[in-house]
């Protein structure tokens, strides 16, 4: 091992803390929603097959992406099927599961989404709710590699949610955290990003509320700071509480770090075990879904958080490059390093880090075709890795995996099984995917 190399696998392989909780090291397992469940929500044998291969492969904390917290979040999920936690009848589920990945000595989170808010998918006498009703706009020129939407798109305008239904959703977001501890989850992440419910509040952009939860930084930190009090109230003090949140809306009519740093320590003192980083929505996703490492560093996110909280553990995304991360780590930027996309094309990722195996890692190309699929509907591949969302059936394999995902046939896939809403623009993208892999 090079020097160089010993210093960024010393770094990434020193523990850390989250609340009373203590990691092995600092790679963590991104949430995403790629872990099929079964379609009434329950796990399946492959969530948990992906799951710990992830373990397996050195991630010191998983985080699953996409649990659902009431019935009516699970009904206006954008994608379908979501692990649930609205009814006791999962916890057993969910216990098998998070057993499985205690028995490779890695803690495991469960991310929490009591509605999707203006993502959500309105139904016959179900409105989406947001803080106002501002519809997401995604323009064609901010969306992420690899998309290509003429005209862009637009989702239905939410209604503003009442101060009734506020105080109902943290009921259910309580009870859904009491499930998650008792299924033996180690620890729980409220979603706060992305324009989903809890992120609404955050910005003045979507939120030009006229009552106690709009205006001033510390009314648009409220329906958190309230959420987040009753919770510690169930759970204690030592129990991991996490908050997913937005840093920057990258808009020009939007908040940056400072705004959101703002909200974050009114929101912390309520006993917020860690903030996971989450730059730009679903408005600027060319900054939320990049293409290279370290953009949230360039963009100032992180230092603006660390330098309002010195005290709590910030989470990077989208930082897969090592020597970026023990940078960030070392200069008190960051306390762990999230991995989304990198983990699904290479499992075994943090252990060839931390072992100085870096020249057998098999790299993330970031084109997005896992992404692609999320938003069909359609079970999440990688062509990078034919094994991944088949973990459990390849389990017993005993040759190599030799699967291989030709674009033009995925594209069909999708076209033939994708969201029917969305099924106009199918082809579009399946052309655009064939002419990434071409380039
Ligand atoms: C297929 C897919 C599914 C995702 N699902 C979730 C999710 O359920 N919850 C979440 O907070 N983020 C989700 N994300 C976002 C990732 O956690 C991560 O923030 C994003 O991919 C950028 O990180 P990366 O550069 O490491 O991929 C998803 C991303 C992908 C690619
Ligand atoms: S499909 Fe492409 S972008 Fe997605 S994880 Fe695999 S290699 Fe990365």
């Amino acid at each position: 091992m090079s020097p160089e190399t010993a210093t960024v696998a010393e770094v990434l392989s020193s523990p850390w803390k989250i609340d009373g909780l203590t990691i092995k090291n600092r790679y963590v397992l991104s949430p995403m929603a790629v872990l099929q469940p079964t379609k009434d929500g329950h796990p399946s044998d492959q969530t948990i097959a992906f799951l710990t291969t992830r373990a397996r492969g050195g991630a010191g904390l998983l985080i699953i992406g996409g649990g659902v917290a009431t019935e009516r979040g699970n009904q206006e999920a954008p994608f379908q099927p979501l692990m649930r936690f609205d009814r006791d009848e999962f916890i057993p589920g969910l216990r098998r599961m998070v057993d499985a990945v205690h028995e490779q000595d890695v803690p495991i989170f469960a991310q929490i989404f009591p509605s999707f808010g203006a993502m959500g998918v309105p139904g016959d006498g179900r409105p989406t709710r947001a803080a106002s009703p501002k519809p997401v706009r995604m323009a064609a020129p901010r969306l992420p590699h690899g998309f290509y939407i003429p005209g862009g798109r637009t989702n239905p305008t939410p209604e503003e949610i009442t101060k009734e239904e506020i105080l109902e959703v943290q009921e259910q977001a309580v009870a859904a955290v009491r499930r998650a501890k008792a299924a033996g989850f180690d620890g729980i992440e409220l979603g706060a990003h992305m324009r989903y419910l809890y992120s609404s509040f955050l910005s003045p952009r979507t939120n030009w509320r006229t009552d106690e939860y709009g205006g001033s930084a510390e009314n648009r930190a409220r329906i958190l700071t309230d959420t987040i009090r009753a919770i510690r109230a169930e759970v204690g003090t030592d129990y991991p509480v996490g908050l997913r949140m937005s840093t920057n809306d990258h808009l020009p009519d939007g908040q940056g770090p400072e705004g959101f740093a703002e909200v974050a320590t009114i929101i912390e003192k309520e006993g917020v075990g860690y903030i996971a980083l989450s730059d730009a929505n679903y408005e600027s996703m060319d900054n939320n879904v990049t293409s290279f490492s370290g953009a949230i560093l360039e963009h100032g996110e992180p230092q603006a958080f660390r330098a309002a909280m010195p005290e709590v553990p910030l989470l990077l995304s989208s930082t897969f490059d090592p020597q970026q991360c023990a940078d960030a780590i070392t200069a008190g930027f960051a306390d762990g390093i999230m991995l989304a996309r990198q983990m699904l094309a290479d499992p075994e990722f943090p252990n060839k880090v931390l072992q100085g195996r870096q020249d057998e890692i098999v790299w993330c190309d970031h084109d997005n075709s896992c992404l692609r699929r999320l938003i069909f509907n359609v079970p999440v591949r990688c062509h990078k890795n034919p094994a991944m969302g088949r973990e459990a059936a390849l389990a017993g394999a005993k040759e190599p995996v030799s699967v291989k995902l030709k674009r033009p046939v995925q594209g069909l896939l999708i076209a033939a099984t994708g969201s029917p809403v969305l099924m106009g623009i199918a082809d579009k993208l399946a052309t655009a995917g064939s002419k990434a892999s071409k380039s």
